[in-house]
């Protein structure tokens, strides 16, 4: 199969989140499985233009009413397998993505022309794969920002080279919907009978991700759990009845962990004698003597007592609202507070995203001495906080897939989480008559029940500690590689193409 990948991330260009690392490792391991795989992406300023080899000539974008014109890169996506190489294509456009920022800057977290950018880009796709003269079975968009790809595609593109080619919408997250004043519509170069045929329309607003929605050939979302809880209303984000509506096509799908990244066995952040890096050496389920390592170089990277006899837990999050971090932070009524004065156990987190919440972290962590934060974001980080932890803490709202809890449990780290969408999928409750489970889980977004649930974890810690490391082998076992779900991919696609 001929899969082209339209996404606004992708590790290792550009990431604020999982969808970076999922586009990616799903696209190596469909190329390993021999099918003939893509990507395309906007060349935010970020990434190094002499790094990559420049296609000749411009590329043009039917936009507005105008052409825009743009530039595009190429390079091969590392990792590649030789003989069937990605090629990842860069749509290099100045005045949209020749800046900081991949949707904004703190100063400004959402562009005012956002959605003017993706709509350019999303068009570009097409345009992209004109220039080349290669027509792809399956184009495949993630989230709102390429979710105009399906629309397209359905009006006006299925012509042509096209005429065969589905598209295939991947939903990571119903909180982003690209919702933006109607005044844009004029540059998607779709009319207005379009706007409401695709159903753009809500509450006089344009919303790109329902449109999308509506008009993709197959959807899916990133675990099976989530994909049910978003056709309620609860969980829905006002979507449920759109996604009621199409839920013969839409399915969930985990996301797997690119285990050649994430795995305690060859983890290249904590060991690598080629770079001189010996932080912690490898280990595995046989010999666990690195992790006690990692732990101890985690509370000395974090400035904590060295003590193998204190439980550490540990955080790697965007934060924002999804994450619950209102609920642990949230000034006076977070529970994070009591947690760390209340319970001999030490907090490390690695974090940033929304203001408030990086200031209370910086309060918290000036005022508690078993709490030690590094706002910011760095990979050597996230990989020390995985291997060197005995939990990982993840009281997400709501979680689509989530991948940090599949690497705690890869890094045998017990996660304490919430039960919902992909968490539900990944993590078992911990049964502490049969000693049976890989974590720590609660139903309700409260304050206090991040609070007992942590409890109940320490007190196992202390208490149950034969439970404890058994858990963790339980956990390490666990398969959470990529090739389960490519093939489930592989099927959502073949279905696609035989209703065309
Ligand atoms: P989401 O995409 O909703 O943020 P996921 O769990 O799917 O949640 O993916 C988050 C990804 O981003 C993980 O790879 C995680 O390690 C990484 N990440 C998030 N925040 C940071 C940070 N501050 N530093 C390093 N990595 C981070
Ligand atoms: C989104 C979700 C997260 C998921 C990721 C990759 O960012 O919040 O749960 O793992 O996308 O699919």
């Amino acid at each position: 199969m001929k899969i082209l990948m339209v996404a606004s991330e992708a590790v290792p260009f550009a990431k604020t989140g999982g969808l970076a690392d999922m586009v990616s490792a799903l696209s190596l391991v469909l190329a390993r499985l021999g099918h003939e795989v893509r990507m395309v992406i906007p060349r935010y300023y970020g990434i190094n233009k002499t790094e990559l080899e420049q296609l000749e000539g411009p590329l043009g974008v039917p936009v507005g009413g105008h052409e825009e014109w743009s530039a595009v890169y190429t390079t091969n996506l590392r990792g590649s397998p030789p003989e069937n190489p990605i090629t990842v294509y860069f749509i290099d456009h100045e005045q949209f993505f020749g800046r900081d920022g991949i949707y904004g800057v703190p100063s400004e977290p959402d562009f005012l022309d956002n959605p003017r950018r993706f709509t350019f880009f999303s068009r570009a796709a097409f345009q992209l794969c004109r220039k080349l003269s290669w027509y792809p079975d399956v184009l495949h968009a993630h989230d709102w920002p390429t979710a105009l790809v399906p629309v397209f595609l359905k009006y006006g593109e299925r012509t042509g080279g096209f005429a065969k080619t589905i598209s295939v919408l991947t939903i990571h997250n119903l909180g982003y919907q690209g919702i933006y004043s109607k005044d844009n519509y004029y540059y998607a170069n779709l009319g207005w009978d379009v706007f409401y045929w695709a159903g753009f329309d809500d509450w006089n607003m344009m919303n790109i991700l329902k449109a999308g929605i509506n008009s993709a050939d197959k959807l899916n979302t990133v675990s099976p759990t989530y994909a049910a809880e978003t056709q309620t209303q609860a969980h829905g984000f006002r979507l449920d009845g759109v996604l009621r509506f199409r839920s013969e096509d839409y399915i969930g799908i985990l996301n797997g962990i690119d285990t050649t990244v994430w795995n305690p066995q060859n983890d290249t952040y904590l060991w690598d004698p080629k770079q001189q890096i010996a932080i912690a050496p490898p280990y595995s389920r046989q010999d666990m003597k690195g992790k006690w390592k990692a732990k101890e170089a985690l509370q000395r990277e974090f400035n904590l007592p060295v003590d193998p006899d204190t439980p550490v837990i540990g955080m790697v999050t965007r934060l924002t609202e999804q994450k619950g971090v209102g609920e642990l932070f949230g000034p006076a009524y977070g529970s994070a507070w009591s947690i760390c004065n209340d319970m001999k156990l030490q907090l490390v987190l690695i974090g940033s995203g929304d203001a408030w919440c990086e200031n209370e972290i910086k309060s918290l962590a000036y005022r508690l001495s078993n709490f030690k934060a590094h706002v910011g974001y760095s990979e050597k980080e996230s990989h020390l906080i995985e291997a060197g932890s005995d939990f990982f803490l993840m009281p997400s709202r709501y979680e689509p897939s989530g991948l940090n809890q599949m690497y705690s449990l890869t890094y045998g780290t017990l996660p304490i989480v919430r039960n919902t969408g992909g968490l539900a999928d990944t993590v078992v409750k911990f049964n502490q008559d049969t000693g049976e489970g890989t974590g720590f889980m609660f139903d309700d977004l409260t304050p206090r029940a991040i609070y007992d649930t942590v409890g109940w974890a320490v007190w196992a810690y202390y208490e149950r500690r034969s439970q404890i490391e058994k858990m963790r082998l339980t956990g390490m076992e666990q398969d959470f590689s990529w090739e389960k779900s490519a093939q489930q991919y592989l099927e959502l696609y073949k279905k696609g193409l035989t209703s065309v």
